[in-house]
């Protein structure tokens, strides 16, 4: 479709860099530190251990693959149940694939449009009945940097000796009773992909209170290699780890995160603001305990005649980019067949919702921009 309007484009999340990046991206130049070793990876590793308060931080070459770790330490094995979040990236449950364990998918609820603790209790219980097999483990994803009712989750996962995975590729900077999404349960990853709300063009990091896990996920991240000169493998491990140079990008980003979530919230409020007066249009909602970083601006449109691809062709033509909301797992042609705890919300979520431009460096005007053509689409119909 043509773009009408002359202006810049606008994109959904695009990187923002703070400045100083190229500074510690020379420094490993300086030094031919141009390895996936170096001191920006130590230094990005303490900077987000610091900011998230996590004892242990690594550094690794995407948040797939630290999930993937995660799954691995935690003893998954082919044929094992995992429960997982249904609304949620595939990125979050590939992982379960590639060991060739079994999802078991778990709806949204509607106050969080995160995983349902009801729900996840009802699944737990319904294959205790059944004599299944139980699950041991469950991928948690922080949605759109919205913490999810971990209260609630962890006292159901406790009850049935289930460990928690945090997914917080999206939520870097949200915080749950002031605590940081990442260290809440046993491992938590992040995502430094190229529209996270800071970027290091692509990359990731694991995150857990355990020494121990630390240690065994840094060492199946460098190929499994033991300590000695000459290369000695007992295990076979993944070439996992984070590069020096994507490491320097991540340092410098560290610098402005704070700016960064402070920003994401604004935007969020205004265009709240700016949308308040429609009565259609709802935000994703923020539970009590929570703070998250409004990754992205996300909105459902319940008008009968108005979809997420109505609005979206609309602000295209307007050269804007948005997107519906994740399609759920459990509606993925390739998960057909596969286990799953529904009740409609996530579904619902997909076809009404959609994801407004929410980059850091969008002004003022940019959100009044897509805001007035939100309405403009809304009140045409
Ligand atoms: C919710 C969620 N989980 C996992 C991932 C995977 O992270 P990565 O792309 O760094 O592998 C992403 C993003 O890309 C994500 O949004």
């Amino acid at each position: 479709m043509p773009h009408t309007s002359g202006l810049p484009r606008l994109f959904l999340s695009p990187p923002h860099m703070g400045g100083n990046e190229q500074h510690y991206i020379q420094a490993a130049f300086d030094a031919n530190y141009i390895a996936p070793l170096g001191a920006n990876v130590t230094d990005f590793e303490k900077r987000v251990a610091c900011y998230t308060q996590s004892p242990h931080a690594v550094a690794l070459s995407c948040g797939t693959a630290a999930i993937h770790l995660a799954l691995i330490l935690l003893g998954v094995k082919a044929g094992d149940p995992v429960l997982a979040s249904s609304f949620t990236f595939i990125g979050s449950v590939s992982p379960i694939i590639h060991l060739g364990a079994e999802p078991i998918f778990i709806d949204a609820d509607t106050n969080s449009w995160n995983l349902d603790p009801a729900l996840l209790e009802e699944a737990l219980h319904d294959r205790q009945q059944r004599a299944l097999p139980m699950p041991r483990v469950l991928i948690l994803t922080h949605l759109y940097g919205q913490p999810a009712n971990v209260d609630a989750l962890a006292a159901v996962c406790q009850r049935y000796g289930v460990t928690i995975i945090e997914d917080a590729a999206e939520s870097l900077g949200a915080t749950w009773r002031g605590r940081h999404t990442g260290t809440l349960g046993t491992f938590g990853i992040l995502s430094f992909n190229g529209n996270k709300i800071i970027t290091t063009s692509g990359g990731g990091m694991l995150l857990t209170p355990s020494a121990e896990y630390a240690k065994q996920a840094l060492y199946l991240a460098t190929q499994a290699r033991q300590n000695t000169p000459h290369y000695e493998h007992t295990d076979v491990g993944y070439n996992y780890r984070m590069s020096n140079i994507v490491a320097g990008i991540g340092c410098g980003q560290m610098e402005v995160l704070a700016e960064r979530v402070a920003r994401k919230r604004d935007i969020f409020t205004l265009y709240q603001t700016l949308l308040a007066d429609i009565e259609c249009v709802h935000f994703m909602p923020e539970l009590p305990h929570a703070c998250g970083n409004r990754w992205l601006t996300t909105i459902t449109v319940d008008h009968p005649a108005i979809t997420p691809e109505t609005l979206r062709l609309y602000l295209e033509a307007q050269n804007i980019e948005s997107r519906p909301l994740w399609k759920p797992m459990h509606l993925q042609p390739v998960f057909r067949g596969a286990q799953a705890y529904t009740q409609g919300v996530s579904e619902k979520l997909f076809a009404t919702g959609l994801c407004l431009p929410s980059g850091t460096a969008m002004s003022d005007s940019d959100i009044e921009r897509v805001a007035t053509l939100v309405r403009h689409c809304i009140e045409r119909v």
